[in-house]
């Protein structure tokens, strides 16, 4: 049965007229305000959809009628930086290397793209602070492999070290002297001998033995004072910084089976501007030569 709304009484909240099992729908319609706002919401959901990317699809979303797209910004957002940066970059990529650090402007740049490149692709390996790791070399003290004055850095970051990409990578073997080169007892002689020219405690006998054995096999690289060679990048074994250990087990396989640690080239990665920011980081962060 239904209650005609001529029933109501004036005190009484009018009802739609509906009853069930005695329990009647009070006609309390939405504001109006509250509706249009809803509307108004619907109409501009459905203009938004179309005119912007929206409905998920299988490889991405509907493009949107605008066209817009938030890659697109960050794109233009880059080529705007880019344009800002593009004098500087030109004359980075021309500078003498020499020179950039004469010229405040040029060398505060390379110093700030050469930080962002370098935690770019180099961290990985050299490590944030670029303090290295085992067998990746540390590039803020003063005892470099290859050369710490500004073009050597260069030369090293351009071509890379050891790589089968770069004919003109820096290049040079430690055989493993494991291999039929010497005998174990030779081994364990020329083990003390690095130890001792390093200022570490030694076995005297094996060490007086050892001089013999490195004089004979190891100073064409790592000359005849231990103090290395740049052109080979042997390293310096007369001072306490390592690239791989100084302990007596380290050195032993070390001459065992030797090293050969690689370093990718970056000319063909990163543009001259970069590579000469980069190496202008590196140069000043202490090493510098
Ligand atoms: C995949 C690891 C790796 C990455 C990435 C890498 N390096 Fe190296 N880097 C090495 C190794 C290994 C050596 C040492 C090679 C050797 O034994 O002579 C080295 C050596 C160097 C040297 C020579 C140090 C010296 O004492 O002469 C410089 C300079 C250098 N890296 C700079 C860079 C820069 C700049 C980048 C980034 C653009 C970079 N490296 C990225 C592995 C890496
Ligand atoms: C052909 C050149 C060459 C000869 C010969 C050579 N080395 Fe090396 N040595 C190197 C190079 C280059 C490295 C750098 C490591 C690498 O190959 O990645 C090195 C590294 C080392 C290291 C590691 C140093 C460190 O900082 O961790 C030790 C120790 C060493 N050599 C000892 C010897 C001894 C001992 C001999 C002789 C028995 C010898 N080397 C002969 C080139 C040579």
């Amino acid at each position: 049965m239904s209650k005609k709304p001529t029933e109501v009484k004036d005190d009484e909240v009018e009802t739609t007229g509906h009853v069930w099992d005695g329990i009647e729908e009070y006609n309390n319609p939405l504001p109006r305000w509250w509706l249009w706002t809803l509307y108004a919401t619907i109409i501009w959901a459905i203009g938004y959809t179309i005119a912007y990317p929206a409905w998920p699809m299988i490889n991405g979303a509907t493009p949107g009628v605008l066209g817009w797209s938030s890659r697109g910004d960050v794109a233009a957002e880059i080529v705007a930086v880019d344009e800002a940066n593009a004098e500087i970059e030109s004359r980075l990529a021309a500078a003498d290397l020499t020179a950039i650090s004469d010229d405040t402007e040029l060398n505060t740049y390379a110093i700030n793209a050469g930080a962002a490149i370098f935690q770019t692709w180099c961290a990985q390996c050299h490590g944030s602070g670029a303090a290295g790791a085992k067998g990746y070399p540390n590039l803020l003290d003063d005892d470099w492999l290859w050369g710490g004055d500004i073009q050597s850095i260069h030369y090293t970051i351009s071509h890379g070290v050891r790589n089968e990409d770069d004919e003109d990578a820096r290049f040079s073997e430690m055989p493993a002297f494991g291999d039929d080169f010497l005998e174990p007892e030779q081994i364990d002689q020329v083990v003390h001998y690095v130890l001792k020219l390093s200022g570490q405690e030694s076995d005297a006998v094996k060490a007086g033995a050892g001089a013999e054995v490195f004089a004979e096999n190891c100073i064409s690289c790592h000359a005849e004072d231990g103090k290395g060679d740049r052109d080979q990048g042997a390293p310096n074994l007369t001072d306490a910084i390592w690239l791989y250990g100084g302990d007596e087990e380290t050195i032993r396989e070390t001459v065992t089976l030797a090293r050969y640690g690689v370093m990718p080239e970056w000319a063909t990665r990163l543009s001259e501007s970069d590579i000469n920011a980069v190496a202008t980081y590196i140069h000043q962060l202490g090493g510098g030569e």
